[in-house]
């Protein structure tokens, strides 16, 4: 199974979690394909057949400037071709923002919603403030993961 990855991030521990989580999906026997700059062309043209985004919120509750075109791209075309993949979502925030704490990861589901992305899995929510070691923190959710897309 082709697996996905998109990602957004301001200092890059976003990016370090989704290589992490490229690694271990990887092993667990996947094709798994990340480009942190890839264009919807690109992610199409890579043939998805799952679809795993990770992201980390800034400002109030919004995504990182290196996923806003990636995911306007996204809303606007709406690719008939991720209709029905399965899907799931890693938030990174800072729960001492409140109302906004991974508000970033939020929207992309309401995008996977929009797309028709069949999200397997709850949202895994990485707080800052209280860990600061997010890639071994995601381990056990992304073994869910991936005996979940194993069965799918
Ligand atoms: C200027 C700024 C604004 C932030 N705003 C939010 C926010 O609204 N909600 C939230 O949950 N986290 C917020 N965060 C916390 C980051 O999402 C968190 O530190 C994350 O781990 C950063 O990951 P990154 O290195 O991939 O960008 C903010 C951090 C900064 C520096």
């Amino acid at each position: 199974m082709k697996v996905v990855i998109l990602s957004g991030s301001v200092y890059g521990t976003s990016e370090e979690v989704a290589r992490h989580a490229k690694t271990l999906l990887d092993a667990a026997g996947f094709d798994t394909w990340y480009n942190p700059r890839a264009s919807l062309d690109e992610l199409l043209a890579s043939a998805p057949q799952a679809l795993l985004a990770v992201t980390s919120t800034t400002g109030m509750g919004e995504l990182p400037d290196n996923l806003l075109p990636l995911y306007a791209e996204l809303r606007d075309r709406l690719p008939a071709q991720l209709r029905g993949l399965p899907g799931a979502v890693i938030g990174l925030g800072d729960a001492s923002y409140g109302d906004t704490f991974c508000g970033g990861g939020e929207q992309i589901r309401e995008l996977f919603a929009e797309l028709g992305v069949n999200e397997v899995q709850g949202m895994l929510r990485l707080d800052a403030s209280e860990s600061v070691t997010p890639e071994s923190d995601a381990e056990p959710w992304l073994a869910e993961l991936i005996t979940r897309l194993q069965a799918a």
